[in-house]
């Protein structure tokens, strides 16, 4: 099958690449390029660009771009709750209306297939009941809003010839070539390295589930070929009850990995409200998807990884940092304020 992989230099992206590959997929790509150079180890192997020719934005293509495309994989965005925030326009730009734009390009060029990467962002704050595809979307972001209006720009657009599925995946963690510090099990363990404490900003009560970036590739790989039936215009929650833990225990296990580490709980209000416990039957039973990877697991590969790879103080909180490394462009003058390159398009 060839699939277009939107957002392939990105810390999911890059994974992705690889699983799709591996199974024998003719893959493609579509990246502006932001994080390309964020690399800690060697050098992945990127696929060609759809476009050839340097970075390409989302927000450029059309229809004749997708020409002999079987599946589009649309990870593509600025991905994350603070950056969505940083600038909310830009995040409804690209995240919402860049993002189904594509998908009816897709459809006019006839792609059948369209796995959008959602997120359990979507459930808000949700307390201690475990949320299914069912439950109430609560967006609390730009971010999650977005997601949101995706899945149901989709649905609307979904026919015979044209499935969209929605992977609501958990908090990913776990080590990529081009690796996020800023999502939590990453950080914690990062912190935990460089300085001997894993520092909790809040009464670590919150609930966070947590998915392995290798397990959610797994579950596109899944999508890519189940029944079409079986995923026509679904939503499936992405990961596993066993990694549904507070952010207490996620530092727990951290402590646990790695020596001399000193946990530390602050115990004041934490500025992120999110909270929720979710629900991982549907993906098991209708795809039987199975997640491989415990946040122990995790933690420990993430561990042997920043240490045999050198990872420093500054890469940490600028390199790999999403809103440091954004801010850094716009800074510099690489990306203007909507996050083009240079003016490349008024
Ligand atoms: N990482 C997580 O914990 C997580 C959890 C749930 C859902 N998701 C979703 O999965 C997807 C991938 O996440 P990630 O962690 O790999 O994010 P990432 O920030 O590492 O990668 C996103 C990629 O999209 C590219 N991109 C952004 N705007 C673009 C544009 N206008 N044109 C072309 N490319 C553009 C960036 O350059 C980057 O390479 C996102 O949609 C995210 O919302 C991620």
């Amino acid at each position: 099958m060839r699939v277009l992989v939107t957002g392939h230099q990105g810390y999911l992206g890059t994974v992705m690449v690889g699983v799709l590959r591996a199974a024998g997929h003719d893959v493609v790509g579509l990246d502006a390029g932001y994080f390309a150079d964020c690399v800690l180890g060697p050098t992945p192997m990127d696929p060609e660009q759809i476009r050839p020719g340097g970075p390409v934005d989302l927000r450029d293509i059309t229809a004749d771009d997708l020409t002999g495309v079987d599946a589009v994989v649309h990870l593509a965005a600025l991905s994350n709750d603070p950056l969505g925030n940083l600038a909310p326009d830009v995040t409804y730009e690209i995240n919402h209306r860049a993002s189904t734009r594509l998908a009816h390009a897709a459809k006019a060029a006839g792609v059948s297939r369209f796995l959008y990467a959602s997120t359990c962002s979507v459930y808000g704050s949700a307390g201690d009941d475990l949320v299914d595809e069912e439950a109430p979307l609560r967006p609390l972001t730009p971010y999650a809003e977005s997601k949101v209006w995706v899945e149901d720009d989709l649905a609307a657009i979904a026919d015979s010839g044209f499935a969209p599925v929605f992977l609501r995946n958990a908090t990913a963690f776990g080590f990529s070539p081009r690796l996020r510090a800023d999502i939590v099990l990453n950080n914690l363990v990062g912190h935990a390295v460089l300085t001997g404490v894993v520092k909790v900003l809040s009464d670590g009560t919150p609930w966070r589930p947590l998915v392995h970036a290798q397990d959610i590739a797994e579950a596109f790989l899944l999508c890519l070929t189940a029944p079409v039936k079986t995923i026509w215009c679904q939503a499936f929650n992405v990961g596993t009850e066993a990694n549904n833990l507070t952010v207490a225990e996620i530092a727990q296990a951290v402590v646990e990995v790695v020596p001399a580490t000193e946990l530390r709980i602050t115990g004041q209000t934490g500025a992120d409200p999110r909270s929720y416990r979710v629900d991982f039957a549907k993906v098991r039973d209708r795809l039987g998807f199975q997640a491989q990877w415990s946040v122990a697991a995790g933690a420990a590969e993430l561990y042997a990884t920043y240490t045999n790879h050198h990872l420093t103080q500054d890469a940490f909180d600028d390199r790999f940092t999403r809103l440091a490394r954004l801010k850094e462009l716009r800074e510099s003058g690489v990306l203007d304020e909507t996050m083009y390159q240079g003016g490349r398009v008024g």
